[in-house]
């Protein structure tokens, strides 16, 4: 049984502050104004609206991780981040059911420092799950 919870949805975009006065403009309120997250060298952003969270991620570099991401989607929302209960029982399950994990869990700046681990399936795309 799944313990996952949608905690935000990544969202790339090239422009930050251009992005976050459009977002605004729908309607989004800032809940968390720009952090720089020294590790994925990407400046984010959350965002929210009716329940939803929206992640704002900007490149900051040509060398980020997400750099190479930018120039495929342009911008567009690209990651689901999950909440879990239970991490141990959850990736084992997900890992059988075909997601594979493309790092190991890492602080978050941008999330007070709370681990967080990226899998990727081949036909669900990306997701980011918060290990703690
Ligand atoms: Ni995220």
């Amino acid at each position: 049984m799944s313990n996952l919870k949608i905690h935000h949805i990544g969202y790339l975009v090239k422009k930050l502050d251009q992005a976050k006065q459009t977002f605004e403009a729908l309607g989004y309120r800032i809940e968390q104004d720009t952090v720089y997250d020294d590790i994925r060298k990407v400046n984010i952003c959350f965002l929210v609206k009716d329940g939803y969270r929206i992640e704002l991620v900007s490149p900051v570099s040509p060398d980020s991780v997400v750099a190479g991401l930018l120039k495929k989607y342009k911008n567009a929302p690209y990651h689901i981040c999950y909440e879990t209960g239970n991490y141990e029982e959850d990736l084992s399950r997900l890992t059988a059911s075909g997601f594979l994990a493309i790092d190991t869990p890492t602080p978050a700046p941008a999330m007070n420092g709370r681990r967080v681990m990226f899998l990727t399936s081949a036909v669900a795309g990306m997701i980011e799950l918060i290990v703690d």
